[in-house]
């Protein structure tokens, strides 16, 4: 998506060999034209998936979903991270663990918004090692739904997450590829 590309080349800034900060548009400031454009190349890729919801993970995911979500005319459900685990029968829950902030949440899911019919695309802003989007699709899957597919704004391809859902026959379909970071610089591939 080549205005995402250009906007993390004008605004991104490489804070080191694998993190880009981008706040200006995405994950502070929020660009809510270019969430729009974001939504219309999501729809376009998974418009003929079967896709019956949408599921993002709090808090930077929710813009892009969102856009994605009213484009699409689909239900939206945000997985909230809780710092402790919910001790009754209501939720599916699962622990991921952050590398880059270096600590735990459980991903939490009301049962109340999944079905063993459901075929859910998982959006997120950010693919670094995939613990994030793992998380989804285990409880996804752990209601006995189909994950139709994943969509990510910016993907570092550099890092794990990428390969893993490749490997395990996910279609995850980014929109910007980040091949490499470092002091001033921004690679795509
Ligand atoms: P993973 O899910 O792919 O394994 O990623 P990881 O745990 O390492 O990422 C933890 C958080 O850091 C996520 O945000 C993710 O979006 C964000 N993140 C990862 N790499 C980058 C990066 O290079 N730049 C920026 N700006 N963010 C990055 P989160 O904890 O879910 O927070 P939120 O912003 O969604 O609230």
């Amino acid at each position: 998506m080549d205005i995402l590309k250009e906007r993390i080349l004008q605004e991104g800034r490489a804070l080191s060999e694998t993190v880009l900060k981008v706040d200006s548009f995405l994950n502070h400031g929020v660009d809510a034209r270019l969430m729009y454009d974001i939504g219309t190349y999501f729809k376009e890729y998974y418009k003929n998936h079967g896709i019956t919801k949408i599921f993002t993970i709090e808090s930077s995911g929710i813009a892009p979903t969102v856009m994605t979500a009213m484009q699409m005319e689909l239900p939206m459900v945000t997985l909230k991270k809780q710092s402790s685990k919910i001790l009754n029968g209501d939720v599916y829950q699962t622990t991921v663990h952050s590398f880059t902030k270096g600590s735990d949440y459980e991903l939490t899911l009301s049962k109340k918004y999944i079905s063993p019919e459901d075929n859910i695309l998982v959006i997120d802003d950010f693919l670094a090692n995939g613990e994030a989007a793992l998380g989804a699709i285990r409880l996804i899957e752990e209601a006995g739904a189909k994950v139709g597919g994943i969509g990510i704004v910016i993907e570092k391809s550099f890092q794990p997450g990428r390969a893993i859902l490749d490997e395990k026959g996910y279609d995850v379909y980014s929109l910007a590829r980040i091949g490499k970071l470092g002091k001033g610089i921004i690679e795509f591939i």
